[in-house]
């Protein structure tokens, strides 16, 4: 069964760990995912943009194939579908789609409208038992072709979106979605650690969890990080994988052209990566 990032969040701010975020695909990705989780006995949330959800038929065809793969699976972990960097229309969308959770990505829009739609959309959400996440100052790199330059998100701005109910708060800290680049300055600490003296209790989240050290990863978490999200590098190790079998001459020998062949080593690649950062993150066992 899907359930609200609530409870699973709140639970990993009180005991000094982070639920991974990670973005699914297509079927082999969520497979993927929610196999690891199982087999790791921790709590996950799946990740959804705009254009992947675009790529997979839509919001419907994704929660529908979620909830029956949890079932057919027989996933007990809990799993949040989440909708991730929302736009006003796409959160509404996946509110009616079956989703568990969204993410409303306000950062853009002057912050009295980011407050304004933020406060009318927690309402909704936690009409339906949903959770919400906001954003406030924006991360930096490429998500669905949109170029954010990564800025450090105000705290005085961030205890005001807080302190309209959301359930997880996204604040920019020099995190960067994609690959990081060779002169990246790192995560401002300072930042992160006025933005949880300012928010509290407020779960907070880590985009852009590709490429950061394991150390400042574990920094993030004692001061206050929550939520990881990863994308890219499942992606990466997926393509990589997926290039040594056909560099390999594989597809080529047999039945290896059988895409549940050709597909699997991809696949092994990204549990093998989720399984990774859900040790990094400290959620195995968490379920
Ligand atoms: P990466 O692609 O850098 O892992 O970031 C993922 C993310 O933050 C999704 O919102």
């Amino acid at each position: 069964m899907l359930v609200s990032a609530k409870e699973m969040l709140t639970k990993a701010k009180a005991g000094h760990y982070a639920v991974g975020q990670f973005n699914i695909n297509n079927l082999e990705w969520t497979k993927a995912v929610l196999q690891t989780a199982e087999e790791l006995n921790s709590p996950v949330i799946l990740g959804v943009s705009e254009g992947a959800g675009k790529y997979m038929c839509g919001f419907k065809t994704v929660a529908d194939m979620v909830k029956a793969m949890i079932e057919s699976l027989g996933i007990t972990v809990p799993v949040a579908l989440h909708l991730d960097h929302g736009t006003y229309e796409g959160c509404y969308k996946c509110i009616e789609a079956g989703f568990s959770s969204i993410m409303f990505d306000g950062s853009h829009y002057p912050i009295e409208e980011n407050v304004e739609k933020t406060k009318e959309l927690v309402a909704v959400t936690r009409e339906k038992g949903m959770s919400i996440e906001a954003e406030v100052g924006s991360i930096g790199g490429e998500e669905d072709g949109v170029i954010g330059m990564g800025e450090c998100a105000d705290p005085d701005e961030c205890k005001m979106i807080a302190d309209l109910g959301v359930t997880m708060l996204a604040a920019g800290i020099g995190n960067i979605h994609g690959k990081y680049p060779e002169n990246w300055p790192g995560l401002s600490f300072e930042t992160l650690d006025a933005i949880q003296q300012k928010t509290g209790d407020m779960p907070l989240v880590l985009h852009g969890g590709t490429g950061i050290p394991a150390d400042m990863i574990k920094k993030a978490i004692s001061l206050g990080v929550s939520k990881i999200n990863v994308n890219t590098e499942c992606q990466l190790a997926f393509a990589e994988a997926t290039r040594k079998y056909i560099e390999e001459g594989k597809d080529l020998a047999g039945k290896g052209f059988d895409p549940r062949k050709l597909l699997a080593p991809g696949t092994e690649a990204i549990k093998a990566t989720v399984r990774e950062k859900m040790e990094l993150f400290g959620s195995v066992g968490k379920a």
